[in-house]
Order: C-alpha cells, then sequence, then structure tokens
C-alpha cells in the first residue's frame, strides 16, 4: 500500500454495516476490521472481518497473485487489518457482496497461543473474566448495540411526548431513597480518622475539613432533582448513572446502574403508570423494529421464545392490581414461598415473579403499597395506611420500574419526615418547593439495565452492561 492510499485509508473507511446494504457494486472500497477467521484454500485466502457495525462479517477475498498475499502472513483470527479492494456480488452463499482485495495492511497482530477469543462460543463467566474483549464477540457486539439503540429510543421517546432532558448531579449531599446505602465521596487522607457523623450535633461539623464542607457521596437517583427541575419546565426526565453499595450479590443488581427517571408536574399515579407503561411499550418496539439481526441473535441463542414474547408485550396492556389485591392473589396461590406474603411485608422477588410470570404471564403494576414499606416523599392515601406507589413488574425481571406520585403538602411531608426521624434541615430545599406553587406530580425510575434483560433475555444483569461494578469487582 503505497504512503498516500495509507494516508487515506480512515477517511475513505466505509463501515462494513453500510458496505453490506449497498446496492450496486464498487471499484474501490476500504474496509477496516478484526479478523473473525482465516481459511486459506489453494490460491486463495478468505477472512470474515467484522468492524463491530453489523453482526454480519464481510468476507474479504485474496488472490494469490494480489499484494495483499504478500502481507497475509500474520494475518489470524483476532489480528485488525485494514483491506482496500472491490465490492462484489459475492458467488458464494450466505452474503449479497464480497470484497476482492487488492492491498492489506496489518494494523495489529492477535497471538494465536495468547488471544482468548479463539472458539465459536464462550460461556458468559469466561467472557465476564474478559470484559474488555467482550465487545468483539457476536453476542455482546450485538448485546451492546442494542444497549445503544435503547437509549436512543428512550430519550426520542421523552422528547418525542414533551419531557426536557435535565442533567442531575452524581455528587449529593442527600439520601433520595432513604436507605443509607451509599458510597461515600471524600478527598481527605485515606489514614484520617473516619468522621463520626452521629457525632456532628455535640462536636461539630466532622465533615468541616473535607472538600465541600459536608458530607458528600455519589447519588442513588437524580429524583429529587428531577422535581425541582419539574418543578418549573413542567415535565422532565434523567438519564444517569446511580450507585448502590448494597452488598447484594444477585443477578438483578449492580453497584452502579443506568436509570431513566421522568417526573411530571400535574400528574397524579395513573397517569404515572400510563407513563411508564407506555415507555417500556414503546421503547421495546422501537428496539424490535431498528434491531432485528440483533434482536434474532438471542432468540436463536439464549431464548427462543423472546421475539414472540416482546411482540405480545407491545400489543397487550399491561395488568394492573392494587398491593392488596397481590397478596390475595399470592395468599390464595398455594405456592410455598421462601417469605409468606402478608398485607405490610414487602414483595420479595420469588412474589413478584410469580406475579408476572405465572399468574398474569406478562408485565404487571402494582400499586398503592402500605405506607411503611416505602419511601418518605410517595403521596399519603386518604386511607392514611397507603402510599401512592408504582412497581412495574415483568416476568423474569421482577421489579423493572418503581415511583409514585410524590408528596406536595408541606404538612404532609413535615409529619412522615419526622415519623421516619429524619431531619428536616436536610432537606430544605425539597420543603421549599412545597411552600411556593406546590402542585401535585409523579414519577418513577426505570432501572436501564433490568429494561435491557428484558429485552435481550439475559439472565444476569452483569452481562448487558459493559464494565460491571457488584460487590468485589472493580476490574479496570
Ligand atoms: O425502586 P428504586 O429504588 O426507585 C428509586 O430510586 C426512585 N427514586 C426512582 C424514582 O421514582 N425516580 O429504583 C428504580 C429502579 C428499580 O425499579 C430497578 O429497575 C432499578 O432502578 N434498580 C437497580 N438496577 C440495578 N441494580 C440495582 N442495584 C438497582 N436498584 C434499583
Ligand atoms: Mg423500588
Amino acid at each position: 500500500m503505497s504512503s498516500t492510499s495509507q494516508d487515506r485509508c480512515y477517511a475513505e473507511r466505509a463501515v462494513i454495516a453500510r458496505a453490506l446494504a449497498a446496492d450496486s457494486p464498487d471499484e474501490r472500497i476500504t474496509v477496516c476490521g478484526w479478523v473473525r477467521t482465516r481459511r486459506d484454500a489453494k490460491d486463495l485466502s478468505f477472512l470474515e472481518l467484522n468492524d463491530g457495525s453489523c453482526l454480519a462479517n464481510m468476507q474479504i477475498i485474496i488472490d494469490e497473485d494480489t499484494p495483499a498475499h504478500d502481507s497475509l502472513a500474520r494475518v489470524n483470527t483476532g489480528a485488525s487489518v485494514c483491506v482496500q479492494g472491490r465490492l462484489v456480488e459475492s458467488p458464494g452463499k450466505g452474503q449479497r457482496w464480497e470484497v476482492r482485495a487488492h492491498s492489506l495492511r496489518l494494523l495489529g497482530e492477535a497471538d494465536t497461543a495468547e488471544f482468548p477469543l479463539q472458539k465459536k462460543r464462550h460461556s458468559d463467566e469466561f467472557l465476564r473474566g474478559i470484559a474488555h474483549l467482550r465487545p468483539r464477540t457476536n453476542k455482546y457486539g450485538a448485546l451492546f448495540r442494542i444497549r445503544s439503540e435503547t437509549a436512543f429510543a428512550v430519550h426520542e421517546y421523552f422528547r418525542e411526548n414533551g419531557f426536557f432532558h435535565v442533567h442531575t448531579p452524581v455528587l449529593t449531599g442527600s439520601d433520595c431513597e432513604g436507605a443509607g446505602e451509599m458510597f461515600r465521596v471524600t478527598t481527605l487522607p485515606v489514614n484520617a480518622p473516619v468522621p463520626d457523623d452521629g457525632a456532628s450535633a455535640c462536636k461539630g461539623n466532622p465533615f468541616a475539613e473535607d472538600f465541600f464542607g459536608r458530607e458528600c457521596k455519589l447519588t442513588v437517583s437524580g429524583q429529587l432533582e428531577a422535581e425541582n427541575m419539574a418543578m418549573g419546565l413542567g415535565k422532565v426526565y434523567t438519564f444517569g448513572p446511580a450507585f448502590r453499595a448494597e452488598n447484594s450479590n444477585t443477578p438483578r443488581h449492580c453497584a452502579e446502574f443506568w436509570m431513566i427517571e421522568p417526573e411530571a408536574a400535574f400528574a397524579d399515579l395513573l397517569s404515572n403508570m400510563d407513563l411508564a407503561e407506555d415507555c417500556v411499550r414503546q421503547t421495546v418496539r422501537r428496539v424490535l423494529e431498528r434491531c432485528p439481526q440483533d434482536m434474532d441473535l438471542f432468540n436463536r441463542h439464549i431464548d427462543p421464545s423472546l421475539i414472540e414474547r416482546l411482540h405480545k408485550l407491545v400489543k397487550e396492556p399491561f395488568a394492573r392490581i392494587s398491593y392488596s389485591e397481590a397478596v390475595d392473589i399470592l395468599r390464595k396461590s398455594k405456592r410455598k414461598f421462601t417469605f409468606t406474603p402478608f398485607f405490610g411485608t414487602d414483595l420479595q422477588s420469588e412474589h413478584e415473579r410469580f406475579l408476572a410470570e405465572e399468574h398474569f404471564g406478562g408485565p404487571v403494576i402494582v400499586h398503592d403499597y402500605p405506607k411503611d414499606i416505602k419511601a418518605f416523599y410517595m403521596r399519603l392515601n386518604d386511607d392514611g395506611m397507603t402510599v401512592a406507589a408504582m412497581d412495574l413488574l415483568a416476568p423474569r425481571i421482577g421489579e423493572l420500574a418503581g415511583g409514585s406520585q410524590r408528596e406536595e403538602r408541606l404538612d404532609v411531608l413535615k409529619q412522615r419526615l419526622s415519623e421516619l426521624g429524619q431531619d428536616a434541615a436536610h432537606y430544605r430545599w425539597y420543603l421549599e418547593l412545597r411552600c411556593f406553587g406546590s402542585v401535585p406530580h409523579a414519577g418513577f425510575g426505570l432501572g436501564f439495565e433490568r429494561l435491557l434483560m428484558l429485552l435481550t433475555g439475559a439472565s444476569n444483569i452483569r452481562d448487558v452492561i459493559p464494565f460491571p461494578r457488584t460487590p468485589g469487582n472493580l476490574e479496570f
């Protein structure tokens, strides 16, 4: 390859997804990618080249009498190459187009003895240990393209429905969920004595020497800030990372995950349920439409009923029941649960899955939970016992989204904080929103990784996020 053609190599590069969709041959094409397989025949070599733009590979044909052939020596599975040649109709089966190479440049070698992705299929566990190479496999390439398309579909959905995208902070001084499972952020030296926040009242501010002069944590949810924004912009959503230091090593929890959190002023529990249902349904519909090949891979290799189930989800309304109806169904089910359900206790994952998978055979929204098992900000119902909360439960996932109408009445909110022993001073801004033009409002949090588990049939959350963070795991 001459130096000038090398110089233009990347500028002229055609992504393989585009090249494979061409409607006519091309006398001059440049493709770059990673070699998936190499096969040598008598006077020809075949490379299957993938550049991540789609599931399909481009077949590259290298004739013995071309300059490309001279560079083939160290081109093995895993190596990266840049190929220039002609895009021609493929006489072989399985692809419409192939590239007849004129020149080939080896960009990066991959030692056959060392490169871990030699086999056609590897277990998810094995691939988790090499998360840096996972995107080079068919399955994870497909998964991360679906992840990207899903995020786009979510933004599109909210934009089309009049929601503004707002950015809420990652560093925060408040505990939205009140569960205390937060990561502390500090610039104090590692060996500084751990501040005792319990002692703050008598010893002054234990965080006085720290960066913000007060305690700082990683956010568990952007909700409280989203509420602030909704009280001026009307309808907003955040889509950002959330962090939870809960020590739960389950296939559905990560210490760092992404959450979509819409918040709407002039809205109640009913409109909130409608929004959650419509958002999930429209997002799934779009991903099915836009990622047919990638989705098909999951249908073929992970769950043969996946696509049919998703089409059903898009078409049929979700079931809706109150928490007390849910408890009744569970108690009458005669199923032996590890935790016996009774009114007043939180639904466990086994209960949620029973409702969605077996009883309703599809997504179900459970609403109006007892106040004692829900967060302080949920609006108290007139019965004084339940709150206007909702959880969206899905088969195989359990809780996909959770939200509520928010308590907009200052006196009720203050009363609730004091019942929970919370210091109202920590929620000054939140309380002030209730002093000046307070309005009924509602929102929810939809776990993005759980949505991807629903979409792909993946059974472990670690397999739908590029770099999973779970207790004891912080590779990279
Ligand atoms: O139910 P959660 O805790 O609700 C909130 O955080 C509210 N402040 C949201 C709101 O109303 N704006 O979390 C919401 C969703 C869950 O339904 C679940 O899908 C997901 O976030 N989620 C997790 N996903 C992965 N790993 C974890 N550790 C998760 N914790 C919650
Ligand atoms: Mg929840």
